[in-house]
Parts: structure tokens; sequence; C-alpha cells
């Protein structure tokens, strides 16, 4: 049995799709199973039962303990539970920052805790840019700083068949990949892509550092972590980010592009009621 922590999230899903697909038990845990929508032959539970029965391997998602592990480790142990596998952060393999702080907690209590573990370290979601969705529909113009900041945007279906390996196979016991997506990107461009799928031209109008850690503070992040990308976005204008290979070395296939994601997610942008050209 697969235990998935965060299942109706971005990575969460795909995950419980593929390994369910695949044939694999799999547990899902939501806080709110009657509406989660997770496939039927899915064992659906509670987030905070956290039922560890029969359970052989745990996808763990840091969004889900924002409180601390608790004594799930100790639980985990107890109930010969075998693998860990944990969406870590690239910010986890950079120099010392509150982002990878936060990462390396669940990374070294992980480890000490003597089950096998598998940390993938990705970069920046692709599913990031859905933070623009209210502003693309409502006036096309995305508002935020760095417009010419790089990421290189990972698909989230892309870790998920990545933490699929992790959990099914041996593999990957004890190693910690960095994941990105297959191109270097800046923020403006990504907005002209979802444009370019939306088929109405979408814009990225910078603003000031200031002015997007007040908007950003008090929003869906802590002020050291908002900081903390504000830094990172710093850094990385007019610096194209790394590409790796890792996710087509693990899976065999390449990683997908941001025009896929924007294609598979182009509802979420659209406005109520018009015909756009997702085609
Ligand atoms: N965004 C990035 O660029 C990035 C980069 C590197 C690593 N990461 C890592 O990936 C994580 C996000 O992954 P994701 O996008 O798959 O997750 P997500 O979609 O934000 O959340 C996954 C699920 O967790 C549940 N959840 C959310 N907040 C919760 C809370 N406070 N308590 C209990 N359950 C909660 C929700 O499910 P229910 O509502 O169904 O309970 C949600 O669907 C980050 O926390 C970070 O650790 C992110």
């Amino acid at each position: 049995m697969i235990l998935i922590t965060g299942a109706t999230g971005a990575v969460g899903r795909p995950l419980v799709h593929e390994l369910a697909r695949a044939g694999h038990k799999v547990r899902a845990l939501t806080r709110t199973p009657a509406t989660a929508g997770l496939p039927p032959e899915v064992e659906v539970a509670r987030t905070e039962d956290l039922p560890l029965n029969g359970v052989t391997s745990i996808f763990m998602n840091p969004a889900v303990f924002w409180n601390g592990l608790g004594d799930l480790l100790t639980r985990a142990v107890e109930n010969r539970v075998r693998r860990v596998v944990l969406l870590s952060s690239l910010a986890a393999a950079a120099p010392p920052n509150p982002i990878g702080a936060h990462h390396l907690e669940f990374e070294n209590q992980i480890e000490a805790s003597g089950l096998e573990w598998t940390f993938l370290r990705p970069g920046a979601f692709a599913a990031n840019t859905l933070q623009w969705a209210d502003q693309i529909r409502a006036d096309g113009v995305v508002r935020g700083p760095y417009a010419d900041a790089h990421t290189a945007p990972i698909d989230e279906r892309d870790i998920a068949a990545v933490a699929a390996k992790a959990l099914t196979t041996d593999a990957h016991i004890g190693t910690k990949p960095l994941l990105t997506g297959p191109e270097s990107l800046t923020n403006a461009d990504q907005a002209r892509i979802i444009g370019e799928t939306l088929g109405r031209p979408v814009r990225y109008e910078e603003i000031s550092p200031e002015a997007a850690r007040e908007a950003m503070t008090g929003g869906f992040a802590p002020a050291e972590v908002v900081d903390a990308l504000l830094s990172m976005y710093a850094a990385a204008v007019n610096t194209p980010a790394e590409v790796l290979r890792t996710v087509e070395q693990i899976t065999t296939n390449p990683p997908r592009t941001f025009k896929t994601w924007t294609t598979a997610n182009i509802s979420q942008f659209q406005q109520i009621g018009i015909a756009t050209n997702s085609a």
C-alpha cells in the first residue's frame, strides 16, 4: 500500500492516477474525502487521521505538514513502513536560504529515522503561474516583479512520474534528484506563452520588488519566505536557469514543455463564457 499525502495537489493527483493505473494499491489523503474527486479504485482517507496500517511507502508533501511531522516517522517505523519519498526542493541544494532550510529540516528528520528515502528536489513548478490566473482573466496583464528572471518550470506530472519510480522501484533509494523542466524561461516568456495558448495577448508588467513584497506578504507565504523568493528571482534576472536531464534519465520520457503544460491547464486562465483558441 502506497500512502499519498497531498493527494489532490498539483503533484499528488497525477501521482495517484499513475500508481492506480499501474495497479498499485493506493491510499490517498485529503482533508475533504467527499469532494476530492479521486479515482474509485483508490482508498481515500482523511489527512488528520494519517492511517498507516498496511502502508509500505509514503509520498510526503511538505504542504501538508506546515506544523511539522509530529510523531509520523516514529509511527511509520512502528508500522513497518519501508520508504519515504519526500517532495523536497531545489532550494535545499542552493546556498542557505529559508525555503531550502524548511525542506532540509524534513530531509534530516527522515534520514535520521532509518527508513529508506528519496528526496525529490524540483525547481519552480509550472503551476506557480496559476497565481496569475485572476489577472489574466481580468485584463491579460500580469503584474509582478522581475519580468526577466529565469526559471526552468517543471510540469508537475513529470515530478509525479519521477515520484512513481522512486516509490515503486529500488533504483532511487538514498538519492536526491534535482528536477527541472526542459527550457529556461523568463516570467515574461511564460506570460507570453500562456497568451499564445489562450489565443489572445498576455503580457507581464514589471512592478517594483517593494510593491511585490507588499502584495505577497500576508498572502500565501510568511514574510521570510516572500523575501527568499524575491531574492531568488532577483538573482535570476537575465541569468538562464540550469536545465537538467534528470526527469528523462529517471522516467525515460523527456520532460514536458511549458507550452504543453499551458495547453493542459488552459481552462484555468479562460474567462468564463468566452470562447478562446486553446487548440
Ligand atoms: N511551487 C514550487 O515551485 C515548488 C518548488 C519546489 C518544491 N515545492 C514543494 O511542493 C509543495 C507543493 O506541492 P503541490 O503543489 O503538489 O501541493 P499543493 O497543491 O499546494 O497541496 C497539496 C495538497 O495538500 C493539501 N493541503 C494544502 N495545504 C494544507 C494544509 N495546510 N494542511 C493539510 N493539507 C493541506 C491540499 O489537499 P486537500 O485540500 O485535499 O486536503 C492540497 O491539494 C510545496 O509545499 C513545496 O514543499 C514547490
